[in-house]
C-alpha cells in the first residue's frame, strides 16, 4: 500500500526523516528549578520514532529568560547535563532532536528575574495581567525595562552560548523561539516596539535583533543546525503586527542570507493560543519565499496534515495537541487509528507522569 503523504520520507539537510510528522515545541512546566528531570526522559522517548523529528520544549537563555515556573534552562553545567541523558533516550530510538531555545522577554515578572529586577525587553510598555492556560490563575506581569543599545549584543550571546550548550548536550540543533510574544517576537511586531534607534520603527529595524541571533546562532553551531519559529499573525501577549503579510515575508527571505536548515511557521489561524480561527491569509508566500525546509504548524488534524505536503505547501507538519496526548501519533496516523484527547486541564501541572507520560499507545502496539 502507498504511504500517506506525511509518512512519506524527507531529507532535512544532513538528517534522513522518514516520515513528515514534528513534535511541535511543548512547554510543559515540570523541570524544577529550571532543571530537566529525568522523567522527561520517558517523556520524550515515548514521542520518537525512528527517523522523526522532535522539538524540545521552550528553553531559557539565561538567568533573565523565564517567566513561567519550573521551565527548563540551557545555561548552566547542570542544565546541559540534565539534557544529555534525554537527548541520548531519544537518540538511542533513532530520533532527531531540536532544542528551543527561548527567552520571554516582558512576559514575565520581578518574581522570576535574578535580584528581583525587572523583565527585560524592547519597550518599557507593561502587559496586563492575563488568564492563564487552566483559566482560572491570573499570570501578573512587572513592568519591563527597555534594553539598551549596547545591551543588545549580550542578549545575543546569550542566545550563541545556549545553541553551544544545546549542541553540547547532543541535541541535533535549535530552534530559536521567535515566536507568540516572547522577547523576539516583541522586537518584531510593531504593536511592541516603541523604539527609535537602530532596533525600532522600520521593519528592517524591528528585525535586526532577530536576526542578530540567528546569525550569532549559525556563526556557532552552523546553519545545517538552525531552525526558527515565528508566528507572524498571532498576537499572543498583546504583540501583534499591523502588517503581518509584509512582516513574514520579509524575516522568510531575510532568513535565506544564512542558510538555515528550517523555517517553522505558525499558521494565521492561531491568532490565540489554542483555538484555531478562519482567515484569509495563508503562509503560502513565505513557503516560496524560504528557501530551506518549511515547517507548519497550529490546528492541524491528519488529513489536513496531508494535504499540506501534497500540495507542497510546506515539507513538514508540527503537531503539538495531538502529539501531547497521542505518544504514537505517526503511527496511528499511519494506521487511520483513532486519537487520544487530550485533558487540557494537565497540561502544565508539575506532575512527572499524569498528563505527561500515562497517555496511552494504541493498544494493538503495546
Ligand atoms: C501545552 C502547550 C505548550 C506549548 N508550548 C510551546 C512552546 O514551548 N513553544 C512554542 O513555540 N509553542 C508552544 N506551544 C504551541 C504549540 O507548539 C503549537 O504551535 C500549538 O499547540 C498549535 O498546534 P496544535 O494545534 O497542533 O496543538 C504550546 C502549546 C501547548 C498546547
Amino acid at each position: 500500500m502507498e504511504p500517506i503523504p506525511l509518512m512519506t520520507p524527507y531529507q532535512m539537510g544532513k538528517f534522513n526523516l522518514s516520515h513528515r510528522v514534528v513534535l511541535a515545541p511543548l512547554t510543559r512546566q515540570r523541570s524544577f528549578g529550571n532543571v530537566p528531570q529525568p522523567h522527561a526522559i520517558l517523556y520524550y522517548s515515548q514521542r520518537t520514532s525512528k527517523g522523526g523529528l522532535l522539538i524540545a520544549e521552550a528553553t531559557g537563555v539565561s538567568d533573565t529568560a523565564q517567566g513561567y515556573p519550573n521551565t527548563p534552562g540551557i545555561w548552566t553545567k547542570e542544565q546541559v547535563e540534565a539534557w544529555r541523558p534525554i537527548v541520548d533516550a531519544v537518540h538511542e530510538k533513532g530520533g532527531i532532536f531540536f532544542c528551543q531555545i527561548w527567552h520571554v522577554g516582558r512576559v514575565s515578572n520581578y518574581g522570576f528575574q535574578p535580584n528581583g529586577q525587572a523583565p527585560i525587553s524592547c519597550t518599557d510598555k507593561p502587559l496586563k495581567p492575563q488568564k492563564r492556560a487552566n483559566g482560572i490563575d491570573v499570570a501578573e506581569f512587572s513592568p519591563p525595562r527597555r534594553l539598551l543599545a549596547e545591551e543588545i549584543p549580550l542578549v545575543v550571546n546569550d542566545f550563541r552560548i545556549a545553541a553551544r550548550n544545546a549542541i553540547e548536550a547532543g541535541f541535533d540543533g535549535v530552534e530559536i523561539h521567535g515566536a507568540h510574544g516572547y522577547l523576539l517576537d516583541q522586537f518584531m511586531k510593531d504593536s511592541v516596539n516603541d523604539r527609535t534607534d537602530k532596533y525600532g520603527g522600520s521593519l528592517e529595524n524591528r528585525c535586526r535583533f532577530p536576526l542578530e541571533v540567528v546569525e550569532a546562532v549559525v556563526n556557532e553551531v552552523g546553519a545545517d543546525r538552525v531552525g526558527i519559529r515565528l508566528s507572524p499573525y498571532a498576537s499572543y501577549m498583546e504583540s501583534g503586527d499591523s502588517n503581518p503579510d509584509v512582516l513574514g515575508l520579509y524575516m522568510a527571505s531575510s532568513l535565506n542570507k544564512f542558510g538555515i536548515l528550517f523555517c517553522h511557521m505558525v499558521e494565521p489561524r492561531m491568532i490565540t493560543v489554542g483555538e484555531r480561527l478562519e482567515v484569509p491569509h495563508n503562509l503560502l508566500p513565505m513557503r516560496k519565499a524560504f528557501k530551506g525546509t518549511f515547517i507548519v504548524a497550529g490546528g492541524y488534524n491528519r488529513e489536513e496534515g496531508n494535504k499540506a505536503i501534497t500540495d507542497n505547501y510546506a515539507d513538514l507538519v508540527a503537531y503539538g495537541r495531538w502529539f501531547l496526548s497521542n505518544p504514537d501519533l505517526p503511527r496511528r496516523f499511519e494506521l487511520n487509528a483513532p486519537l487520544n484527547q487530550y485533558n487540557r486541564s494537565t497540561f502544565y501541572v508539575p506532575d512527572s507522569v499524569v498528563g505527561y507520560t500515562d497517555y496511552p499507545f494504541l493498544e494493538s502496539d503495546a
